[in-house]
């Protein structure tokens, strides 16, 4: 059966875990060669085996999006087969600490969280610009409901920041490269249950109850909730989108 990705080359970075992993397996499923970008060898193996169960194409290569010139000797050894057209700026970190704490701490946290969060999407981003507009391509990036506002307990000030960066820069490439056209969108996942709160969730159950009041939905989301509007921002279904976030939050702006 034809997949609505068929023919393309879908990179992801942070394919190994979580809402990266579920975006790699519905890409796989829906036709597309997949490369998984991370620093996490087990669970890009994990991704793999995934797909290949499915039926689908991918490879792994180990990448960390902090280190701009390993972006571009990756993004040329591809380049090297086939031209990617679908990218996904997914890799991310959080750490929830009041910007009042230990004044080393929170330096330490700003620069780590910035560092792969905002200038890690722009590094891969940049590496992989000539492949993009050489295939009309497909710039998906995650955000957050942080792109929008502050999650008030526990504290995340460099985590909202990077997020609110995520959106600006979805904005100003898709205003940017529209005439080549190169689309780009981001999503806006609520609480997903994954590995990067698994600990803030087990320790904080206050922090649960407090997104889940503004979670009209009622539950926390998975990343195959998250694959969905992945799938569609990384389609022609989008054709005519570019410049947007697609919230998938269970509704958590609306209360
Ligand atoms: N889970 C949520 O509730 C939620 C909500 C909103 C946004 N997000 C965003 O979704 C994205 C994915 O997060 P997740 O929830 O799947 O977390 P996760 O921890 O399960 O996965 C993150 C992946 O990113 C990889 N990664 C981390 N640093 C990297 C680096 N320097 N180079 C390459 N890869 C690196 C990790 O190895 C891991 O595989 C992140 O950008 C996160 O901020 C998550």
């Amino acid at each position: 059966m034809a997949g609505i990705l068929d023919g393309h080359v879908a990179a992801v970075t942070g394919g190994g875990s979580g809402i990266g992993q579920g975006i790699c397996q519905a890409y796989a499923r829906e036709g597309a060669r997949v490369i998984i970008l991370d620093v996490n060898q087990e669970g890009s193996q994990e991704t793999l085996d995934l797909i290949a169960v499915g039926g689908g194409t991918a490879t792994a290569l180990m990448l960390d999006v902090r280190d701009r010139a390993a972006c571009r000797a990756v993004a040329a050894e591809i380049a090297r087969t086939a031209p990617v057209s679908i990218l996904v700026n997914n890799a991310g970190i959080n750490r929830r600490n009041p910007i009042t704490g230990d004044v080393d701490a929170v330096a330490r946290d700003w620069d780590d969280i910035l560092s792969i969060n905002l200038d890690g999407m722009f590094n891969v981003t940049h590496a992989f610009l000539e492949q993009l507009r050489q295939t009309r391509g497909r710039i998906v990036n995650i955000g957050s409901i942080q792109s929008f506002v502050h999650v008030a307990w526990p504290n995340s000030a460099a985590y909202t920041t990077s997020k609110h960066g995520v959106l600006g820069f979805t904005r100003a490439l898709a205003a940017e490269l529209g005439k080549d056209g190169v689309r780009v969108n981001a999503i806006g996942p609520g609480l997903i249950e994954t590995r990067i709160n698994a600990e803030a969730r087990a320790r904080n159950p206050d922090m649960v109850a407090m997104v889940m009041r503004h979670t009209p939905l009622g539950r926390a989301g998975q990343p195959s909730d998250i694959a969905g509007p992945a799938v569609f921002l990384a389609s022609d279904l989008s054709s005519y989108v570019t410049g947007s976030i697609v919230m998938a939050d269970g509704g958590f702006r609306t209360v």
